[in-house]
């Protein structure tokens, strides 16, 4: 029999980019994922399935073993530490940046900045390599309103195409690190299930290319 894998998949524009990748390495799920309210899903390969969950949760999933393989954003794997997993495939998919972003013409305070932000350990990271200390003030979403209703000086977040943070009257500042989706493997799954693991791994691979 053929050894069960399951893959962690988050909805949203990660989802939509990653299906189509799938459907090149010869999976594609039964139902439709995005109006399912299902969880679980099986695919046109028998033995294996997809888990749908929060985009942050994957990592947390594949660590673990819940899922062998999952799909993140860089973001969230940076976020996360990828204890218990490799960084296998680079899908080059939902590419945008991590940065800095505030007011230009603003001055600097001249007390500790205060940056928002839902990604602390990537900030913390940031600012202690350049020796710069900062009150961390951790949001869940809509960062651009910080700066704006004086919650923070500045914010750290995605940057694509730069309309929400103009749209905000704010601007990007510095460069932390490029993000794209990854293909992510359970530490485990690689040794136990070595073959199916490196066989997926390379169909994959190979429908980015
Ligand atoms: C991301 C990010 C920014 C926005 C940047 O949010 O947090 O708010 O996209 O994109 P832009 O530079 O093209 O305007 P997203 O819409 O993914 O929602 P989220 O806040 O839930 O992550």
């Amino acid at each position: 029999m053929a050894t069960e894998l399951t893959i962690a998949l988050a909805k949203g524009r990660i989802l939509d980019e990653t299906l189509p990748l799938l459907a090149r390495a010869g999976i594609e799920p039964v139902d439709d994922l995005n109006s399912s309210r299902k969880l679980v899903f099986a695919t046109s390969q028998a033995n294996i399935k997809l888990v749908l969950i929060r985009s942050a949760d994957v990592p947390t999933y594949v660590q673990y073993g819940a899922a062998d393989m999952g799909v993140a954003g860089k973001d969230v794997l940076a976020e996360h530490g990828g204890e218990g997993l490799y960084e296998r495939v680079d899908l080059k998919i939902a590419p945008c940046r991590m940065m800095t972003a505030g007011f230009a013409d603003r001055p600097m305070p001249r007390t500790r900045l205060k940056v928002a932000t839902k990604y602390p350990r990537i900030t913390r990271q940031f600012f202690l390599e350049q020796g710069r200390q900062v009150e961390l003030i951790k949001l869940y979403g809509s960062m651009e309103l910080a700066p704006v209703v004086g919650l923070a000086d500045i914010i750290v977040d995605l940057v694509d195409t730069g309309n929400t943070l103009k749209a905000n009257g704010l601007t990007p500042l510095e460069h932390i690190m490029d993000i794209s989706s990854r293909l992510i493997v359970n530490r485990a799954s690689l040794k136990m299930k070595n073959q199916p693991v490196k066989e997926l791994v390379g169909k994959i691979e190979k429908a980015v290319k």
